[in-house]
């Protein structure tokens, strides 16, 4: 039941590609409902620029379905691919969430980046301890809601709210 739901959502039922749009209504449902999403978006979190905006709710994203993947004793392999999709996107985000805030002119600090690196070698260090059989699903819930999102959109981001980029 619950799976078909999933399903329904990231594969809409319909011929050719999917437009952008749809997709972008798509990835909104995920995160924004309570029956999919342990870590529910909220537009409280937004800090401004659209594009790191889009790039946090797909943490959202990838942390759900880590939770869900756990929650549901998915296979190791797969558990496996979502933290290394999750490390992978959290790279790619800082990189270019510290180029926009540069090019912002904001003045980006060493905290902010030393968070950053914290938070990578926070995920490095959580694969590893998954690879190695030490980590209980509520780990799980705490790797992505308390590192991923508190420690980083909602402690750290929302400090360069939309007054700092507009
Ligand atoms: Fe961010
Ligand atoms: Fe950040």
């Amino acid at each position: 039941m619950f799976l078909n739901r999933l399903k329904a959502l990231l594969l809409p039922n319909r011929p050719g590609p999917i437009h952008p749009a749809d997709q972008q209504r798509s990835l909104e449902s995920e995160i924004s409902d309570p029956r999919l999403a342990t870590i529910v978006w909220r537009k409280e979190y937004l800090c401004g620029h659209p594009r790191i905006d889009e790039q946090h709710k797909m943490l959202f994203l990838i942390g759900n379905r880590l939770i869900n993947a756990g929650r549901q004793g998915h296979s190791k392999e797969k558990v496996e691919r979502l933290i290394g999709e999750m490390s992978q996107h959290i790279l790619d985000h800082f990189c270019s969430e510290e180029l926009i805030l540069v090019h912002a002119g904001h003045p980006l600090t060493q905290q902010h980046r030393d968070a950053h690196q914290c938070l990578q070698d926070r995920a490095a260090e959580f694969s590893m301890q998954y690879a190695r059989g030490q980590v209980s699903v509520e780990d799980i819930v705490s790797f992505v809601a308390h590192d991923v999102i508190h420690g980083h959109i909602i402690k750290e981001d929302l400090k360069f709210a939309v007054k700092a980029l507009a």
